[in-house]
């Protein structure tokens, strides 16, 4: 018998039962702080909730100079969430922010095989229009609203912390947390949270980034990060479903 269940059976028991689920309970990621990293618009001017359209993609890089994210203001009060890694992990997506609760920030760096915006072309999306994808279940489904990755059809719901919806995508993208600051209406990216890939990003693409980037590439992206429309940073968007 323990000391907490001196000659007691049933207490011993019972506490032996609660350390064996408590053993089988996944640990529970906490996010991972970063240095801050203030939104920017044009000019280095702090950029402002209202000027975000709602339902638009703005893309800016975060928490490194050549790792794009999502920014998109999804119109509704979005609710935290809890979500897991591919290595089970369970995190907890914290939700929109912003006057409606309702700004979200993701890494656009696809959980498959890294696809992400750039200059020239961009296979991963936010879609505000109707689309079809197939689901877990292989089953066709339609939905308005998701970020879809065109290289082999995965498909994630910003509204639920760009959680897996369908395709190939072992895990949800990324998350990045957002500090709102009600006296001026901006917008700071502070951490990142659930599963993110910057390292394998790294040694994949090393080579493009340095020249899309510079030598600075694996470096934090600094005390400020660009904002601009999704439209705007890739010239070619490819869309399916
Ligand atoms: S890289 Fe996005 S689905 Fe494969």
């Amino acid at each position: 018998m323990t000391a907490d269940c001196p000659g007691n059976r049933r207490c011993f028991l019972k506490a032996g039962g609660l350390a064996l689920a408590m053993q089988a309970l996944p640990a529970l990621a906490t996010p991972h702080a970063r240095t801050p990293a203030r939104l920017v618009g044009r000019g280095q001017r702090p950029l402002t909730t209202a000027e975000l359209v709602p339902d638009e993609a703005y893309v800016f890089h975060y928490p490194y100079v050549s790792t794009p994210c999502f920014l998109l203001d999804l119109g509704e009060p979005l609710e935290p969430a809890e979500l897991r890694t591919e290595d089970g992990q369970v995190y907890t997506w914290p939700g929109g922010v912003g006057p409606r609760r309702s700004i979200v920030a993701f890494s656009a760096i696809c959980s498959h095989r890294m696809s992400h915006p750039a200059p020239s072309v961009s296979f991963i999306n936010y879609r505000e229009e109707r689309v079809r994808y197939l689901d877990k279940a292989e089953q066709e489904r339609t939905e308005a609203g998701v970020i879809y990755c065109c290289s082999e059809r995965s498909v994630f719901d910003p509204r639920h912390g760009a959680r897996v919806l369908g395709g190939p995508a072992p895990q949800p993208l990324a998350a990045v947390t957002l500090a709102y600051h009600e006296d001026g209406d901006g917008l700071t990216a502070t951490g990142t949270a659930g599963g993110a890939l910057f390292e394998r990003f790294f040694e994949r693409f090393g080579m493009r980034l340095m020249l899309s980037h510079g030598p600075r590439y694996q470096e934090p992206v600094g005390e400020w990060s660009r904002v601009r429309p999704a439209a705007d940073f890739s010239s070619n968007q490819m869309r399916c479903g």
